[in-house]
């Protein structure tokens, strides 16, 4: 299959990249390294023997990314492309709508020029903000309220790709979408050929890894008063393999002129010091860290309830043990950083 991945040189993009690479398909990246590296799409070239191609395009600029998608007609898209970092998003919400909401309406306009009409949408868990504890696990009939604007920006996207899909049902034309809500993703590459590599990093697994080096600060765990087990806060990790299998699993139920949302998490909660811990063994040496203040906006458990994704398709997490997680992103980490 012809596959266009946007945010190909980023964390899960190019995860999802060489999934595909590995199971034959041709694939084509698009990315304007805002927040990655060309190093990435190096390794992604490496794996790829000539099936990866790869465009450098801001997809803000409608005219170059429609031009890009002429180059390899996609028969789907997956659409990683966008900036994650809920503090920046609350500092700067313009940027998030300019870049997460503008840059999704050009490439549905792009889309639409090559008569694509398959895509795979990453959305997350923070388009239902702060639910309520009758809410958890977080099915997908929870209330999406979003509380920053990469929340906001994330459910707008959901909102338009909704508008989309029926404009064309209008018009006889097959459009669909999946929107797979993402709890927290973490892990690396089994053949450790690529892992996580944010500058600056904002995700607990890697900061615990960068801190155990002894090289970098150590990490501050924010709150531990809260009403849970050891009194930090719960998440729900899956490992970055196991959601590149979930879009592959996704693109076997793309919907017909509608959309279908499914959180992908696995259901099983982790406090940040199960986590901390978890990174210690994988590394072989203490995670320094330090007691913090609780960040406004952080509810004490948010963990998904993966009964949807569990029946419409076959994925089931097969990696996301913390062990596999740690061990994962170490091994990366310890061969490149
Ligand atoms: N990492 C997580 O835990 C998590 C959780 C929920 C949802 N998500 C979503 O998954 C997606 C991927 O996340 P990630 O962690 O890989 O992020 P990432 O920052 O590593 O990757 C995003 C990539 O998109 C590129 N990009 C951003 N804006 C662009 C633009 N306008 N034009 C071209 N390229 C652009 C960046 O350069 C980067 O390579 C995002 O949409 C994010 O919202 C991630």
């Amino acid at each position: 299959m012809q596959i266009t991945v946007t945010g190909a040189a980023g964390y899960i993009g190019s995860h999802a990249c060489l999934k595909l690479l590995d199971d034959g398909h041709e694939v084509h990246g698009l990315d304007n390294f805002s927040r990655s590296f060309e190093r990435t799409v190096q390794a992604l070239q490496r794996a790829g023997g000539g099936r990866f191609h790869f465009t450098h395009v801001e997809l803000n600029d409608q005219r170059a990314t429609t031009a890009a998608l002429k180059l390899h007609a996609p028969e789907i898209v997956l659409h990683f492309a966008a900036f994650a970092v809920v503090p920046e998003s609350v500092q700067f919400p313009l940027l998030y709508w300019h870049n997460n909401v503008g840059a999704t309406v050009s490439l549905l306009n792009a889309m639409d020029a090559v008569d694509c009409g398959k895509l795979i949408f990453s959305s997350t868990c923070a388009t239902y903000g702060e639910p309520a504890p009758e809410h958890i696990p977080i099915g997908e009939d929870c209330p999406q309220r979003p509380t920053h604007a990469y929340g906001e920006s994330k459910l707008a996207c959901e909102h338009m790709m909704q508008a989309w899909v029926q404009s064309h049902a209008l018009a006889e034309r097959d459009r669909g979408v999946v929107f797979l809500r993402y709890f927290n993703v973490a892990g690396g590459d089994h053949l450790d050929r690529i892992g996580e590599d944010h500058d600056p990093e904002t995700h607990l697994v890697p900061i615990c890894l960068r801190a155990a080096t002894g090289r970098h600060a150590p990490l501050i765990v924010h709150g531990n008063d809260y009403p849970t087990p050891d009194g930090t806060c719960i998440r729900d990790y899956v490992h970055v393999e196991d959601l590149v299998q979930a879009h592959i699993e996704a693109i076997k139920v793309i919907p017909r002129r509608d959309t279908l949302a499914m959180n992908v998490g696995t259901g099983v909660g982790a406090s940040v010091i199960e986590v901390l811990r978890a990174c210690s063994l994988a590394a072989g040496r203490e995670v320094p860290f330090r007691m913090g203040a609780r960040r406004n906006g952080d509810p004490p458990r948010l963990v998904s309830h993966p009964e949807k994704i569990f029946r419409l398709t076959n994925w089931r997490p097969a990696r996301s043990s913390l062990e596999d997680i740690a061990r994962s992103a170490w091994r990366w980490f310890a061969k490149e950083k």
